[in-house]
C-alpha cells in the first residue's frame, strides 16, 4: 500500500495507472476508521483495479463550534486498517495541501443542503462539497464510494455530479451498524457508557417506524408523532430533527410515498448522531368495486 501526501505524486501514480487501463476507485474519508469505511472499501474492490482512500479531517466542513479540533484521529491504526482493508493508495495531505494560502473558491448546491442537518449546521456541506470535488479532481476516479449513513451528503454529492457534469460514478454503500442497531461512526467514541446505551434509541426509533408503516401507517404527521415519543423517552437524548420526507428532495411529506426516508438526528451530550431508513410503502389499490 501506498501512502502519499501530496497532490504531484498522486497524480503521477495515478496516471500511471490509467495508462495501463485501471479503474480507479475512491472512498473518501475522514479517518478513524471502522467497518463502515471498510465496506466501501470492499465494494470499491469489486469493480476498480486501484482503491484510493483519502482520510483528510477537513476543516471546511465543521462549523466554528464544532469539534473539529477534537475529531478523533489514529493515523497509525487508519494505516493499518486500510492496508488489511485492501486499500492500494493512502491519501493523507495536509490542510495547506488541499487549501494553500490565499484560497478561495467554494462549490456549493443549492436546495438539498439547505434542510435536515443543513439547516442545523449552516456551511457544512459547502465544506463537503468544496472538498469533495477537490478530491476528484486530484485523484480522476472513474467511481467514487459513499455510505447511505450519510444520506444527505450522498445525495448532495450525486446532485453536485449531476449538475457538474464530474466524469464518475457515485456508489452509495448500505448503512453498517454495531450488533445492537447503532449506526457506526467514528463520533460514537465520544459517547459515555450512559450514552452509548442510550444511543440504542435511534434505531430503536427507526425499527418503530418500519412498525408503523407495516402497520398501515400512511401519513407523516402521526409518524413522526411516535418518532418523537420514543426518542424522548430516553432521558440522555435530545432531538435535533425527525423527519419524515422524500428521499430525492427531502423535502418533508404529509401522505407516504411510496418510498419514504425516515431521518433522525439526536443529540447524546455534546455528541450529535444521526441515522436514517427508506423504507417502501405498499401504497393502497383503487378499489372503486362496481358492486
Ligand atoms: P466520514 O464520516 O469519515 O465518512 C466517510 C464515508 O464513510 C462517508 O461516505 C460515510 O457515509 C461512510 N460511512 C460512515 N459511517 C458509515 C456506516 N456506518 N455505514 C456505511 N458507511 C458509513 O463523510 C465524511 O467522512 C466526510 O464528510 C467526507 C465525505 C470524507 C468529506 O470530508
Amino acid at each position: 500500500m501506498r501512502v502519499i501526501s501530496s497532490v504531484a505524486a498522486l497524480r503521477q501514480y495515478l496516471g500511471e495507472q490509467r495508462i495501463a487501463g485501471k479503474q480507479i476507485g475512491l472512498v473518501p474519508t475522514m479517518g478513524f476508521l471502522h467497518d463502515g469505511h471498510l465496506s466501501l472499501v470492499r465494494a470499491a474492490r469489486q469493480r476498480c483495479a486501484v482503491v484510493v482512500m483519502s482520510i483528510f479531517v477537513n476543516p471546511k466542513q465543521f462549523g466554528p463550534n464544532e469539534d473539529f479540533e477534537s475529531y478523533p484521529r489514529d493515523m497509525a491504526r487508519d494505516l493499518r486498517l486500510a492496508r488489511q482493508g485492501g486499500v492500494d493508495v493512502v491519501f493523507t495531505p495536509d490542510v495547506s495541501e488541499v487549501y494553500p494560502e490565499g484560497f478561495q473558491s467554494e462549490v456549493s448546491v443549492r436546495g438539498l443542503t439547505e434542510v435536515l442537518c443543513g439547516a442545523s449546521r449552516p456551511g457544512h456541506f459547502n465544506g463537503v462539497t468544496t472538498v469533495v470535488a477537490k478530491l476528484f479532481h486530484m485523484v480522476g476516479p472513474d467511481r467514487a464510494y459513499f455510505g447511505q449513513k450519510d444520506y444527505q451528503q450522498a445525495a448532495v454529492i450525486e446532485r453536485m455530479v449531476r449538475d457538474l457534469n464530474m466524469p464518475l460514478t457515485v456508489v452509495v454503500c448500505p448503512i453498517v451498524r454495531e450488533p445492537d442497531g447503532l449506526a457506526m461512526s467514528s463520533r460514537n467514541a465520544y459517547l459515555s457508557p450512559a450514552e452509548r446505551l442510550a444511543a440504542q434509541v435511534l434505531s430503536r426509533a427507526l425499527h418503530v417506524a418500519a412498525s408503523r408503516i407495516a402497520g398501515g401507517e400512511r401519513q407523516a404527521q402521526p409518524l413522526e408523532a411516535a418518532l418523537h415519543e420514543v426518542i424522548a423517552a430516553e432521558p440522555l437524548a435530545r432531538i435535533d430533527y425527525v423527519s419524515v420526507c422524500d428521499p430525492q428532495t427531502l423535502a418533508p411529506v404529509e401522505a407516504l410515498p411510496e418510498t419514504v426516508l425516515v431521518a433522525l438526528a439526536v443529540h447524546f451530550g455534546r455528541t450529535r448522531l444521526i441515522d436514517n431508513a427508506l423504507y417502501n410503502v405498499p401504497q393502497e389499490t383503487c378499489t372503486d368495486d362496481p358492486r
